[in-house]
Formats: C-alpha cells, sequence, structure tokens
C-alpha cells in the first residue's frame, strides 16, 4: 500500500490524450457502495479497464451537508483525472444528486452520474407515471430525482423517502434478514396509497437489497412494483456516451482494474467483494489529505 500520487500524473485540466479509447473509465463513491455500479459497467463493458475511488475515510455522504459533498466530489475527481481516465462516473447517488451539475462542465471528459440514467429508466417504464424515490437523507432533501423526473415528464408523481438503515444493513451483508425485512417494511409503508408502479433504488447500497425490497412493496401498494437499478441505467449510459464519442476500448483488460481508498482497505475488500460479485486485487490506499487542495 502506498500513498504517493503517480508522478507520470497528467494534468486534470489537459487536452485529450492521443490513446484516449485505451485509457481507464474513473468511477467515484463515497465508499463501498459505487462496486454495485463498477459490476455493471464490468458486465455490460468488458473490455474496459476501471480506476475506481472509495472515500472510505469519509463515509457515509449520506448525512453530510451540500457544501461539504461538493468539495469532496470535486477533490475526488480531480484525483481520478489524474490517473489520466477517460470519462468519470460518479457512482454515489448522494454526491450525483448534489454535486454533479457543480463539477460536471469543469472537465473536457464527459462526466456523469447516476441520477439521470435512474431518472429516466424509471419514466420510460412507469404506466401509470407514478414513481417511487429511496434514497440517503441528503438525496431526499435535494430532490434531485423528483426535479429530473419532473423535467422528463412533467405530469409524472413523484413519491420519496429516505431509507438511511439500509446502507449499513446492505454492509453487514443482512440482505434477507428478519431486522431487514421489518425495518423494509417499516420504511416502504410511507408509499402505501400513492398506487406507484416504479420504484428507483436510488441509493448504491440498495440493489443489495433487492429482493427483500422487492417483496415489502409489492406487499404494501398490493400490486408489482418495478425497481429500477441507478447502476445498470447508468452503465448503459456510459456505453453510449463512449460509443458515440468512439472511445470505446477494444482491448481486453483482465486484471488491470484498480481500487483506491481512503482508508481501511480490508474492510473495503471483505464487504466490497460481496457487492461486485468477485475478487478485487488491486488495491491501493491513498491518504485522504492528498485528495484536499
Ligand atoms: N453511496 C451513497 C449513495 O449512493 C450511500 C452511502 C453514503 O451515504 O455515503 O447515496
Amino acid at each position: 500500500m502506498t500513498n504517493s500520487r503517480p508522478e507520470s500524473a497528467a494534468s486534470p485540466l489537459m487536452d485529450t490524450p492521443q490513446t484516449l479509447s485505451d485509457q481507464p473509465i474513473g468511477i467515484f463513491d463515497s465508499g463501498i457502495g459505487g462496486l454495485t455500479v463498477v459490476k455493471e459497467v464490468m458486465r455490460q463493458l468488458p473490455n474496459e479497464r476501471i480506476v475506481y475511488l472509495g472515500d472510505t475515510a469519509r463515509v457515509p455522504y449520506g448525512t453530510k451537508s451540500d457544501r461539504t459533498i461538493k468539495a469532496f466530489t470535486l477533490q475526488s475527481c480531480l484525483f481520478l483525472l489524474e490517473h489520466d481516465v477517460k470519462m468519470i462516473v460518479i457512482a454515489c447517488n448522494t454526491a450525483s444528486a448534489v454535486a454533479l451539475d457543480f463539477i460536471a462542465n469543469m472537465f473536457k471528459i464527459p462526466v456523469i452520474g447516476v441520477i439521470v440514467p435512474g431518472s429516466s429508466a424509471a419514466v420510460g417504464r412507469s404506466v401509470k407515471q407514478r414513481i417511487g424515490i429511496i434514497g440517503t437523507q441528503t438525496t431526499v432533501n435535494s430532490e434531485a430525482y423528483p426535479i429530473t423526473i419532473k423535467k422528463m415528464n412533467a405530469e409524472t408523481e413523484v413519491f420519496s423517502h429516505a431509507c438511511s438503515l439500509f446502507v449499513p444493513l446492505a454492509e453487514e451483508g443482512w440482505l434477507d434478514h428478519d431486522v431487514t425485512q421489518q425495518i423494509s417494511g417499516e420504511y416502504l409503508r410511507h408509499f402505501a396509497g400513492t398506487n406507484i408502479d416504479t420504484l428507483v433504488l436510488g441509493c448504491t447500497h440498495y440493489p443489495m437489497l433487492s429482493t427483500t425490497i422487492q417483496k415489502s412493496i409489492d406487499r404494501i401498494i398490493g400490486s408489482p412494483v418495478g425497481l429500477i437499478d441507478s447502476g445498470v441505467e447508468t452503465a448503459k449510459i456510459a456505453k453510449k456516451i463512449l460509443a458515440d464519442k468512439k472511445l470505446l476500448s477494444a482491448k481486453t483488460p483482465r486484471g488491470q482494474h484498480k481500487f483506491y481508498v481512503t482508508d481501511m482497505p480490508k474492510n473495503f475488500v471483505k464487504v466490497g467483494e460481496r457487492f461486485l460479485g468477485s475478487k478485487m486485487e488491486d488495491i491501493e490506499t491513498v491518504n485522504v489529505e492528498i485528495l484536499g487542495f
């Protein structure tokens, strides 16, 4: 484990390198949860190399202020840019909700978040145009999902609720535990009477609990509710943007993915391999001070 920045680091604001299609995709999250998005990017874009940064020293973001999240997200994106990424995916719903607009136009490479892909899929799939959103407290407070959905279809009714305890339950591995079922029922009761037919899993961790969430919401609504995994939708959009810009890699990466964390690498691997559904080999700890200005 080392803490240094690479000697060959490029300026974050430099011009597009010649071999951009061979450069990795940068994926950023507040911690471990973004690995659900990485899993999807690996599945849908198997030739791409990934450089991941999980800000495990400063997680959770979901209970922090907009100002703090913007600063942390900018620092993390600058770190990824120094690793010559051709695109940045902000996998964290909270960071996407609060900081994407602030950051997206600062760089020459595409920077995407998870809110627009998740919203667009929800609007496309909801027959009744009645959509539920679950996420962290900060994501729900930001109203990023309802605002984005209403821009896509002003007629849509959106109902939101924060489900903060889902994050530790997913990390604990209590995916179908009695306690998780009970908590899920408590949270999702908020949607009783809304008649939603689509529910956006607006947090990186929630796809891990999708079986439990599906059972609770179907029971509470009284009819099947479609779940939207923002990570799945984000990987689709990332693929489309790279294809449109002729930036898809033709090479097979095999073991070249790189994972950086700002703290607790052992826990990151232990929990993360469950989220990712595969082994993580190349992990490095970066001092959180290095991300600061
Ligand atoms: N990654 C965060 C999100 O998707 C959840 C964990 C946190 O609060 O930082 O909103």
